[in-house]
């Protein structure tokens, strides 16, 4: 597939006006996407866990216009209107025009809500960016009269298409929100060792998973709330003239391939390793780049030291992630999820800002809510 799958041949159908719902989630790298070509287009493959509780949910209402010289849309967060919003999604718009041609001809009222709290320091541009993706999907769904009969192998290709193009085009507003449509497993970037995978969108893990991994939980520690220290856009151009750039890229390539074997065994020491390992890589990235930032707080190593201890010491199999920030991702198989929760509990959510953390776990995607 091209880009230009994406451009749509015609729109036949009239709709005036509708308003439609996606709750979309989060998701956790585990291989992270970390330095980025033109057009969002990835350095490396990254996969990441859908997760399951923490969302945005969106509701677009459309309605159309006489004009149809430039975008008109308003932006609501928990029903209070956010003019700061508006950029990001004007450049988006701008970037996905040519493949939603009828951005011009509406007016859009953009109503979003997350379930974790605006000022938790988990990024809402991967759910938030699906979501909106997804319901302008949905309106272009609309435009397009079915009149072929629908049998099984119709909607099949129907969902395919949709599915990725709301990925492709979630992809364009933030790179990593093209892997919230589906669960549980997402592979974004091309990598030879996973057939089918593409810079362009996400697709659905396509091999084995051992049982270990079903239903894996993610605490989230939120050991700074704060804004964002780094910007992703100006944290993925650090990787542009870096020194290890080039050993970087190809260490993701060979981990998405050991990540492979590792997920067909169920070996979660290995899974561990190579987690943590990734993690500790995204933030070497940032302590080497020029400028150089140290994201980490002394509370995320606290909580690193912490769970090293208590695997040492129980034998669970407990692991951590971070992203581009402080907080803490804390990985463990359901089944240990007793004694674990026991010991985040008991020993880590003291260096969190006002023991705040959020439990999650691996989720499938984003689900439509309304479409009226
Ligand atoms: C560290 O997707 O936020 O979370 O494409 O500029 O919007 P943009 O970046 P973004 O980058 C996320 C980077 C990461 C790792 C990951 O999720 O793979």
């Amino acid at each position: 597939m091209t880009e230009h799958d994406f451009i749509p041949n015609i729109y036949d159908t009239n709709v005036e006006k509708g308003s439609v719902t996606w709750e979309s989630p989060s998701n956790i790298a585990l291989v992270k996407y970390w330095g980025k070509k033109k057009d969002q287009i990835p350095e490396n493959p990254s996969i990441s866990f859908t997760l399951n509780h923490c969302k945005t949910i969106t509701t677009l209402e459309f309605s159309k216009k006489e004009d149809h010289g430039s975008f008109e849309f308003e932006v609501y967060l928990d029903g209070d209107k956010k003019d700061d919003f508006k950029p990001k999604i004007h450049t988006f718009f701008e970037r996905v025009e040519v493949y939603l041609p009828f951005l011009k001809q509406y007016r859009f009222i953009i109503k979003t809500e997350n379930t974790f709290p605006h000022s938790s320091g988990i990024a809402s541009s991967a759910s938030g960016m699906s979501a909106l993706a997804l319901c302008l999907m949905n309106v272009e769904k609309q435009l397009i009269k079915s009149d072929v009969i629908v049998g099984a192998v119709e909607e099949d290709f129907d969902k395919t298409y949709f599915n990725r193009k709301a990925s492709f085009l979630a992809r364009l507003g933030s790179g990593s929100a093209c892997r919230s449509i589906e669960g549980d497993l997402i592979v974004w970037g091309e990598t030879k060792s996973i057939e089918g995978s593409t810079d362009l969108f996400g697709i659905k893990y396509p091999y084995k998973v051992h049982e270990n991994f079903k239903e894996y939980q993610d605490t989230i520690l939120l050991v700074d709330k704060g804004e964002k220290q780094v910007s992703s856009t100006v944290g993925h151009n650090l990787m542009h003239n870096h020194p290890y750039a080039q050993n970087r890229f190809e260490q993701a390539h060979q981990n998405l391939e050991d990540l492979k074997g590792i997920l067909e065994s169920g070996d979660l020491k290995a899974f561990n390793a190579l987690v943590e390992s990734e993690a500790l890589t995204l933030h070497a990235m940032m302590l080497t780049s020029m400028p150089y930032f140290i994201l980490m707080k002394p509370n995320t190593l606290e909580i690193i030291n912490k769970i090293w201890g208590f695997r040492e010491e129980t034998g669970l199999h407990i692991s951590f992630t971070l992203d581009a920030g402080a907080n803490v991702h804390v990985l463990y198989p359901k089944s240990e999820s007793q004694e674990i929760l026991q010991f985040i509990q008991s020993e880590l959510v003291a260096y969190c800002q006002n023991w705040h953390y959020i439990c999650d776990q691996i989720g499938f995607g984003a689900e439509l809510i309304k479409n009226e």
